[in-house]
């Protein structure tokens, strides 16, 4: 039997803007207004609006992620429903109230809450008033709205982090267009990067100065999605593209948030490149100064690379990918309806890099999980029979538990997710959840992989 350290929490994942609906939202996020805008751009027209309810439906919700065996929930609070007025800071009391509720129903029922600040979601106002994550100012509203979440709900909230896979709201809104604005700006989302490093730390400056006011023994982090990236062959040339893609992908978000610093590699390359992003020597030591307690690792897929195939010193505009292309390995096992690579051992790589580069600093996954369409295909009985979730969960657990044994600091593992959620530009295309949403009347019931993950969780392993 492979059994898990006593103290390992069994999580899973979910998002605001992805389970709540916007219900009573005093403002718009950068979803909310693109769906009002262009509906069609999202799978089957379905939007942000309800979601999978769980605003009106956290009181029964909650006790059914219970039943499914999880004992903590990584959820994030809606900027734009919290903050009243997003130039003041004002909050809304409703936001604030219904946030209360939902922190004192997880505790009641043995969940403890793990909260994280920023799911995607910004304000559309923000980008239209500023320019969203391109503007410094943006950097210091969000440390204000941190703030205030850490006043309001510390008292009960341990676990708190700053964003969610911030790689990929450079991906989203300035590369690969599948976020509002759809802007195709490499520089931008140089700078991005940088911004988005930067509010972080101003983030975990206030936390700590909060912390040290209120004696409190909570702790923060930030939550991002490694895609170590492999060479396609041992070439020179193919490990070096690998290289960029590691550093590009990763490292500019792990080095500041655990090192303190910027890959010096990768710094050479954007500024020969003339893209360097703008800052100053008090931004960057602010930076160093303020790394995090806790890292939350989102894994779903390796990254497998080879040389461009064409040279970047060729005249073209400045993207991340003209250092490198992808490469689909022949053979290759495949998700197919999400159009990833599973992988399981790449976790266990991962968890030897942060044991032996990031200073074995204490982590978990905080995502992890199998995006499948049309699931009713396997409802048996009136239960849907997710034995490839089960298997993908159990495969991905037995390399994760191998790298504990190496000695990685890791002590949790969050499925994404507890019940089928609504995701972004892809709706509800491919359905993740332990619990399965009928989204058109909101009935939640446990799938086979919910009762599989109850006993893996009471036992503390299988
Ligand atoms: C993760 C995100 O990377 O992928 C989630 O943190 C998202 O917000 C999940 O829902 C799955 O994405 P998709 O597009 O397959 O539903």
């Amino acid at each position: 039997m492979i059994k898990f350290p006593d103290d390992f929490a069994w999580g899973a994942a979910t998002s605001g803007p992805q389970s709540e609906g916007n219900f009573h939202k005093p403002n718009q996020n950068v979803f909310d207004y693109w769906f009002e805008k262009k509906p069609d751009d999202f799978y089957d027209g379905v939007g942000p609006d309800e979601a999978s309810n769980f605003y009106n439906d956290y009181q029964k919700d909650i006790p059914l992620m219970a039943k499914a065996g999880i004992k903590a929930l990584r959820t994030s609070i809606q900027w734009t429903r919290l903050i009243k007025n997003l130039d003041t800071g004002e909050v809304d009391p409703d936001g604030a109230e219904f946030y209360n509720n939902v922190i004192n129903c997880l505790i009641e029922n043995g969940i403890e809450p793990y909260i994280n600040l920023f799911h995607f979601d910004l304000p559309v106002q923000l980008y239209q008033e500023f320019g969203g994550w391109e503007s410094k100012h943006v950097t210091d509203l969000f440390a204000d709205y941190a703030e205030k979440c850490f006043e309001l709900f510390g008292d009960r909230v341990k676990n708190w982090f700053t964003f969610n896979e911030p790689k990929v709201i450079l991906d989203g809104e300035y590369l690969y267009q599948f976020h509002y604005p759809l802007k195709v700006d490499g520089p931008a989302s140089v700078q991005v990067a940088y911004n988005l490093n930067l509010a972080s730390a101003k983030a975990i400056k206030r936390f700590r100065a909060w912390k040290a006011a209120n004696n409190s023994d909570a702790k923060i982090g930030t939550i991002l999605n490694l895609t170590p990236a492999y060479p396609a062959s041992n070439d020179p040339e193919d490990v070096k593209a690998a290289k960029f893609a590691t550093m590009w992908d990763d490292n500019m978000f792990l080095d500041p948030a655990v090192l303190g610093h910027f890959p010096e590699e990768l710094v050479q390359i954007l500024d020969n490149a003339g893209v360097l992003f703008q800052s100053t020597p008090e931004e960057l030591k602010l930076i160093a100064d303020n790394t995090v307690d806790v890292l939350g690792v989102n894994f779903y897929h390796p990254e497998r690379v080879k040389r461009p195939s064409v040279s970047p010193k060729s005249l073209q505009d400045w993207m991340p990918d003209i250092y490198f292309d992808n490469y689909e390995m022949p053979g290759r096992v495949m998700n197919v309806d999400k159009g990833w690579e599973i992988y399981p051992q790449t976790l266990y790589d991962i968890a030897i890099n942060i044991r032996d580069n990031y200073k074995n600093i204490p982590w978990f996954v905080s995502e992890n999980g199998m995006g499948v369409s049309r699931e009713e295909r396997f409802m048996k009985d009136g239960v849907i029979q997710d034995d490839y979730r089960i298997n993908f969960i159990h495969d991905h657990l037995v390399q994760l538990h191998k790298g504990i044994e190496a000695g990685s600091n890791c002590h949790g593992y969050f499925v994404w997710t507890a019940i089928d959620c609504w995701s972004w530009k892809n709706a509800y295309r491919n359905r993740y959840g332990l619990i399965r949403d009928d989204i058109h009347t909101q009935t939640k019931t446990l799938k086979k992989s919910g009762h599989w993950y109850a006993k893996v969780s009471s036992d503390n392993g299988f």
